[in-house]
């Protein structure tokens, strides 16, 4: 139809103009760390595979095992026939994992997020939410059609005056961030805010998605400075260190319940392949098994940080912040043509004028290719930006 081509090509040009037009890349993963795209065999520093468990044997094996006995689909929602025995299996793995009663898997982290907060959360309701908390948690929210008001960023005084502002407006309050951002890598500074929403009678949610596995002693983000934070909301996804696919929200029996009545991407949507539950169930008995090993990434990530010059991450993912896109897409090409696949990540993800590297380590990066990585982004790439700030 011409107006809606007509609509897709000008959109697609606006794009263009500011250097921030996406394509999808062929990219084949051949082990945990290496992948071929475009014809060359790259190290990847994108993936969120953090301890290379897509690629495990016993994690492939029990996900082939499973498939073969049980097939590839649910063949239908959770709440008809897709309950596999399995669900229950690895969600009681979760809960205990959480020091949470119950939990309840969903299709994916994105579906999760769609699901819980709307569950939750009715319109008259409020909804605080850190800026630079991630997509699905701003498309929950939004979802849930309640007011939503955006903290500036891990800002403990700002969360407080906003509760101290708006609360009482409101029936009830969902205090919603990502326990570990995905873009910048720091860790939200849970107790605080679990004490303010105590205070205030407010929900905290936290989204571990890349917490889960790799900080807090393998338990996430909730536990990563000693102490756990009272997190009734933990939410996370299978899809990173546990190398598989699928959301997860772990919470008191009675909210768990609740969601499993109420949220509609668990209702309206085939349950996960009984062979990707699996799968995740293996992944969880070998981070639980070798704690050592899940201690890698983050061990990785401030080695290279310490060599590149750039601030001690909290988690193994470690932002270079250039600026403009333009500047992120051509670090990017410098490193691909030393062998290295670091996407740059651009606005809409990242505010605008933050376009950047993200960068991210994972249990079996050799430490000889993280020095060499490191080397290029201190010679190559920040030396530049520095020298191009300088010219402005
Ligand atoms: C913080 C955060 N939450 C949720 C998601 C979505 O998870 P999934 O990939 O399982 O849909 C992601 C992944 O992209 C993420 O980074």
């Amino acid at each position: 139809m011409r107006s809606l081509d007509e609509f897709a090509s000008a959109k697609l040009a606006e794009l263009e103009r500011s250097s921030l037009r996406r394509a999808l890349v062929d990219t084949t993963r051949v082990t945990g760390i290496w992948l071929l795209r475009d014809g060359r065999r790259l190290l990847s520093f994108s993936c969120n595979d953090y301890l290379n468990l897509t690629h495990h044997p016993a994690v492939k094996d029990a996900a082939i095992e499973a498939l073969r006995v049980y097939g590839l689909g649910a063949g239908a929602s959770r709440l008809v026939t897709g309950n596999h025995p399995l669900f229950a299996e690895l969600e009681g793995r979760l809960a205990r994992l959480k020091n949470a009663q119950a939990a309840c898997i969903f299709g994916s982290g994105y579906l999760a997020n769609l699901g819980i907060i709307p569950a939750l959360v009715d319109p008259g309701d409020l909804v605080l939410i850190d800026e630079l908390a991630h997509a699905c948690l701003w498309a929950g929210a939004r979802l849930a059609r309640a007011a939503v008001v955006s903290f500036r960023h891990a800002d403990v005084g700002h969360v407080g005056e906003l509760l101290m502002e708006q609360r009482r407006r409101h029936p009830r309050t969902l205090i919603a961030t990502d326990g570990v951002f995905s873009m910048d890598g720091d860790i939200a500074p849970l107790h605080e805010l679990a004490a303010l929403a105590q205070r205030h009678d407010a929900w905290l949610m936290s989204d571990d998605a890349h917490g889960l596995g790799v900080v807090g002693g393998t338990r996430g983000s909730s536990f990563a400075h000693g102490t756990r934070a009272d997190v009734p909301l933990q939410m996370g996804t299978l899809s990173k260190a546990l190398g598989a696919y699928g959301g997860y929200l772990c919470a008191s029996a009675a909210v768990v319940d609740l969601i499993r009545n109420r949220a509609r991407t668990v209702i309206y949507s085939t349950g996960l392949p009984p062979a990707v539950i699996a799968g995740a169930i293996a992944a969880l008995d070998l981070i639980e098994r070798e704690p050592d090993y899940a201690a890698l990434p983050l061990a990785k990530a401030k080695t290279f940080a310490r060599r590149a010059g750039l601030p001690e991450p909290e988690s193994p993912i470690v932002p270079v912040l250039l600026g403009e896109a333009e500047a992120a897409l051509a670090a990017s090409r410098l490193l691909e043509d030393h062998g290295f696949l670091v996407v740059a990540i651009r606005p809409p993800t990242v505010p605008a004028g933050t376009a950047r590297l993200r960068l991210t380590f994972t249990a079996q990066h050799p430490d000889a290719e993280i020095e060499r990585l490191a080397d290029l982004i201190r010679t190559r790439v920040l030396a530049q930006a520095t020298t191009a700030r300088a010219a402005q």
